[in-house]
């Protein structure tokens, strides 16, 4: 297990060594100062958000407390920026949500999500490089540590400043994918690579510089934060590391009343689909309907279910148990069942770390599957796009993990996967 000190400890010692790595490889021109610390890093992410900004943050909260400066380059308001109070953040502009995407993001959002906001970044590259060289400017940014997914800008600025750069994902299969690995991620990155490449030209960044799918030249250095064992085995550039899982020294704990509800539930399942994922009324009603039946039978003592984007109002009003009785979901929804205790935002990490947690129904997301492994918490896996269903099937194939479709959900089905894997699956050492 690589916790942060151990990354840091990585990702510094190919600082140090960046001279002689860009020279030897890549025969260009790194314009590197190495008497003068503090250095200035910018760390840039188009599509933000805590699963893509948290881990990069931990490595920059200890590159800040050797003293360099840190400068985030990203969409939104980092909303936990509280945690790294000495980030300077520079927005990027909006986040854009998976509901600004799609109208009918409820009937048929998938990984062709990813797509949409992919061709988003493309129209957008030209003010998102701008202000990439801005900030590059303003502060004088010696080392760019970026994002490696829709993020061209940041590595292209790089390129054309000379600088460094260290590219960052948690899915290998965006930084180096392989054919004979079955993920649908890859295929929908490249059509707007032409598209990208006559915007650079009107600008006069070099095109070509990226291609999905495969590690740029350009990059010094590509972390990708994943958990050791979890992925298939495939050859890898020289320049290309996995590390991680990159798990944070602390994390927020429980607040009283879920403390209180973990210790008077022993089998408790926990739900949640990550920051920005959401599904149908019809599968949350299932779902939902799932959920109940398994407390009837005794499968589970207790369920912990965290909306984050799942509004109240996308479950139907009623749903009908197999023995017959309707259920109002409103009375669930607002906690007035004794063994469900449902919440905006919950601090999944001590949920997942506490022992009574015995199931995480999760949508797979990195972030999620990282901290899910790193408790020993088997999941049952609902992907909903991006890496998801590459994650999904990596778990199946590690036996810590079965897998549900947003298209056929049923009942049955997700009761009998929570069955198998509450019984047969034990992983949890620690229990
Ligand atoms: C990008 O900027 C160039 C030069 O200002 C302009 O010709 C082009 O239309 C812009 N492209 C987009 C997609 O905004
Ligand atoms: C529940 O059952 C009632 C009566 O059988 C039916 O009218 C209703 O449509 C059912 N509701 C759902 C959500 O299936
Ligand atoms: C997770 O739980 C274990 C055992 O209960 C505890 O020792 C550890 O400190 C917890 N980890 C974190 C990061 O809270």
């Amino acid at each position: 297990m690589i916790k942060k000190n151990q990354t840091l400890l990585l990702l510094t010692l190919f600082l140090l060594n960046f001279v002689n790595i860009s020279t030897a490889t890549q025969n260009r021109n790194v314009d590197i100062d190495r008497s003068s610390i503090p250095k200035n890093i910018l760390i840039g992410s188009f599509s933000g958000g805590r699963s893509h900004l948290k881990p990069m943050l931990d490595i920059a909260a200890i590159l800040i407390e050797r003293g360099y400066n840190i400068v985030l380059l990203t969409t939104g308001k980092y909303e936990s920026s509280s945690e790294y109070p000495s980030v300077k953040q520079v927005s990027l502009g909006p986040q854009i949500t998976l509901r600004d995407l799609k109208e009918d993001v409820h009937k048929e959002f998938d990984h062709k999500g990813l797509a949409k906001l992919v061709e988003i970044s493309v129209k957008l590259y030209n003010q998102t490089y701008e202000k990439y060289k801005n900030t590059a400017e303003e502060y004088n940014i010696d080392l760019f540590f970026c994002d490696y997914l829709i993020n061209e800008a940041c590595l292209d600025i790089a390129h054309a400043l000379k600088k460094p750069v260290v590219g960052w994902t948690a899915a290998l299969q965006i930084m180096d994918s392989k054919p004979y690995k079955s993920d649908p991620i890859g295929l929908l990155l490249s059509p707007f690579l032409t598209q990208l490449n006559d915007i650079r030209k009107q600008i006069n960044v070099e095109p070509n510089q990226v291609t999905f799918g495969k590690v740029p030249k350009e990059v010094s250095l590509a972390l990708v934060d994943t958990f050791f064992g979890f992925e298939l085995p495939q050859s890898l550039p020289p320049n290309v590391q996995e590390i991680g899982p990159v798990i944070s020294e602390e994390y927020s704990p429980l607040t009283p009343e879920l403390s209180n509800f973990m210790n008077t539930h022993e089998r408790v399942l926990y739900v949640a689909f990550g920051t920005i994922h959401f599904t149908t009324p019809e599968n949350n009603n299932k779902i939902l309907q799932s959920i109940l039946e398994a407390i009837n039978k005794n499968m589970i003592d207790g369920v912990i279910w965290a909306l984050v984007q799942t509004s109240k109002d996308d479950f139907y009003p009623t749903l009908n148990l197999t023995d017959g009785s309707t259920i109002q979901t409103s009375s669930i929804l607002n906690n007035e069942h004794p063994h469900i205790h449902i919440v905006k935002f919950a601090p999944q990490f001590a949920i997942l770390n506490h022992t009574n947690t015995k199931l995480y129904f999760s949508h797979g997301g990195a972030g999620s599957t990282h901290e899910s492994l790193y408790t020993g918490t088997p999941m049952l896996v609902l992907p909903f796009g991006a890496d998801q269903m590459g994650n999904a099937q990596k778990l199946k194939i590690a036996g810590v993990a079965l897998s549900l479709s947003i298209y056929t959900l049923d009942v049955n089905d997700i009761i009998n996967k929570m069955d198998h894997l509450l019984n047969k699956i034990a992983m949890n050492h620690r229990r």
